[in-house]
């Protein structure tokens, strides 16, 4: 075992294992236990030899900051902290209770809503922790990033508390994914773009496969985290501004919050790997993301259609179109895009309202312990 007190310096020369040496996990085991290191491992890390991919800086050393956006977006998340059992469920088991609780439609979205979202984070997660967290060696980033992976737990989690304490068939919320159409096609849309993420033979560093690398962040952080999640969000809060669901209302209320910064650090990391390596914004490359975009659209439009076939909530699936095309032209501009659908509205304009929640603001009235511990959130 090891004793902290040994002499570290002499271990660092001859028996440290290079994984943090540059490249990413994909190098991890170039060299193992016992072998020397290479001489600029001796080197102290200088600002200029970071970059967010294929940077030649130690990994495991996080100063000198570099990506202070990336930090300081860890330091938001943690502020941001939450538990689903902290949130009470009473009120909405009673209402699911009772049979003249929710309307038939209400009831199917609900089973329809939490039917993507309970395999959704865990795709997300996998993303994360399998996938980008190795090829991304910008160590500020790489901190969010673990963050992020154990929101994405956090969320997973929240869901399958709703679908417990509502005492859902667990086998029909779980295999949705599998056997109801409007979410498989979402997923299925997705998987090509984590597959070649969490391939163990995929390494950045050439064109090709850093463009490879860009276009599943893009799909990650501007279509699934920033379009797929958007008809389900505006579901439950629309839910619970009727007094409906409150508890689970609440739950997707701090998710959101969560995943706005998880959107916003993806774009904020997309924009940095283009402003570094220019050359792999080509016009093709950008044609291609707006096709892809358009692709998410309309399985997104889909979903809000199979999971509304008629109004409910005063919702209806037609001022969904209306809504993703507005989050589409948002999530392309943000990353220097045409936007597809000029003109395209909000109606939902409570919706950013809820995304700027500080947790001293309770909508719902349900009980929640208070992390934020000083410091105001400042994010779009
Ligand atoms: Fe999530
Ligand atoms: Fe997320």
């Amino acid at each position: 075992m090891l004793n902290f007190e040994d002499d570290v310096p002499m271990l660092g020369l001859r028996g440290v294992s290079t994984a943090f040496m540059p490249g990413g996990a994909g190098h991890l085991l170039a060299q193992t236990v016992g072998q020397s290191l290479p001489v600029e491992s001796f080197q102290r890390v200088k600002l200029e030899d970071k970059r967010v991919i294929n940077g030649k800086a130690d990994v495991n050393q996080l100063v000198p900051f570099k990506y202070k956006w990336a930090w300081e977006k860890y330091l938001a998340g943690c502020a941001n902290h939450w538990m689903p059992q902290e949130i009470n469920m009473q009120r909405d088991i009673e209402l699911w209770k009772n049979p003249n609780g929710l309307t038939a439609d209400e009831r199917m979205l609900i089973k329809r809503n939490l039917g993507f979202f309970v395999t959704a984070d865990s795709l997300a997660a996998n993303n994360i922790v399998l996938g980008t967290y190795r090829h991304i060696t910008a160590p500020e980033c790489r901190q969010y990033l673990l963050r992020q992976a154990f929101e994405e737990a956090i969320h997973t989690h929240a869901y399958q508390y709703i679908v417990e304490s509502l005492g859902l068939d667990e086998g029909e919320i779980f295999n949705a994914y599998r056997e109801v159409a409007a979410i498989r096609d979402k997923d299925q849309f997705l998987m090509p773009f984590i597959d070649t993420l969490t391939d163990p033979a995929f390494r950045t560093g050439t064109p090709v496969a850093d463009q490879q690398l860009l276009r599943s962040l893009i799909v990650f952080a501007c279509i699934m985290e920033g379009l797929f999640f958007y008809v389900g969000f505006v579901q439950i809060l629309a839910l619970g501004r009727q007094n409906k669901m409150t508890g689970a209302a609440e739950q997707y209320q701090y998710i959101l919050r969560d995943e706005s910064m998880h959107c916003s650090f993806g774009i904020d990391l997309i924009n940095t790997i283009k402003l570094e390596n220019p050359r792999l914004w080509t016009p093709t490359f950008r044609a291609e993301i707006q096709e892809l975009v358009k692709k998410g659209v309309e399985l997104e439009y889909r979903y809000a259609e199979d999971t509304m076939p008629r109004g409910v909530l005063g919702l209806n699936a037609p001022m969904f179109k209306e809504y993703l095309r507005f989050i589409a032209n948002r999530r392309c501009q943000q990353i220097g895009i045409e936007a597809l659908y000029p003109g395209a509205e909000n109606p939902f304009p409570w919706m950013s309202e809820m995304i700027d929640l500080k947790k001293e603001r309770n909508f719902f009235e349900t009980r929640v312990i208070e992390y934020q511990s000083g410091g105001a959130l400042d994010w779009d």
